[in-house]
């Protein structure tokens, strides 16, 4: 079997927010495969970051995915903003709503792909009866709310469960929170796809750092990936 590629999505929360259109233009341009965006709203995370104004100002600079990763409670009232403001994905948090089976369905009519988050202490079996729903599941492996903490490893398992639970569906295993070329193996060997990295791709600050840092979490990823295939 041919292991599926591993796609990097850099979090702009670590970029420069006062020069953020021409870092989503940087990161992209150093290999990017999706550009990362982090809503918190000061109560569902302990954390106030941006809303859709800020997604359209940024759209311009990019055609990649944009990866819309909302930690907000309510999320549904504001779904259709960020869909007409440029969200190509839009992930939700299992947690911050009592409808979630609802709260995807509105992200697919609105024609966009529906992803659900879960926090740490979240079992996978939150989201046993909704994977027909789901074109993305984002396994959080640090405590939602800012960039730079430390990687919980107990997140492995649940990573690995969670691959087994997806079987041949074409959904995406996403992973966000601590990851570096030091983590990356770890969790792709688990079975995650997509990795989202903050701090570990914007250090540098130019573009070939960027390229850089890509490539050495890629690198690291695609390697566990094979070894564990062959
Ligand atoms: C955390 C955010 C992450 C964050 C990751 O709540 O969802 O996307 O930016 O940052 P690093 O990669 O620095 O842990
Ligand atoms: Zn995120």
């Amino acid at each position: 079997m041919r292991p599926r590629p591993v796609l990097i999505a850099p979090s702009i929360l670590a970029s420069d927010f006062a020069r953020l259109g021409e870092e989503v233009r940087t990161v992209d341009e150093a290999g990017a495969d999706w550009i990362h965006l982090d809503v918190m709203d000061g109560h569902f995370v302990p954390n106030i970051t941006f809303g859709p104004p800020i997604v359209k100002a940024i759209r311009p600079a990019s055609k990649k995915v944009f990866d819309v990763h909302l930690m907000i409670q309510p999320a549904d009232p504001y779904l259709e903003a960020f869909a007409e403001d440029g969200a190509d994905i839009i992930t939700v948090h299992a947690e911050a709503g009592p409808h979630l089976d609802r709260s995807l369905q509105a992200i697919r009519a609105l024609g966009l792909k529906a992803g659900v988050s879960l926090n740490p202490a979240t079992p996978e079996s939150a989201i046993e009866y909704v994977l027909d729903k789901l074109d993305l599941i984002l396994l959080m492996t640090v405590n939602p709310g800012f960039g730079g903490q430390a990687f919980i490893p107990a997140i492995l398992d649940k990573i690995a469960r969670t691959r087994g639970m997806v079987g041949d569906r074409p959904i995406h295993i996403q992973v966000d929170g601590g990851i570096t070329a030091k983590t990356a193996p770890l969790v792709a060997a688990a079975g995650a796809d997509v990795l989202v990295a903050g701090s570990a791709v914007f250090k540098g600050g130019t573009r070939s750092a960027y390229a850089a840092n890509i490539a050495a979490i890629r690198d690291a990823a695609e390697a566990a990936v094979s070894s564990a295939a062959a």
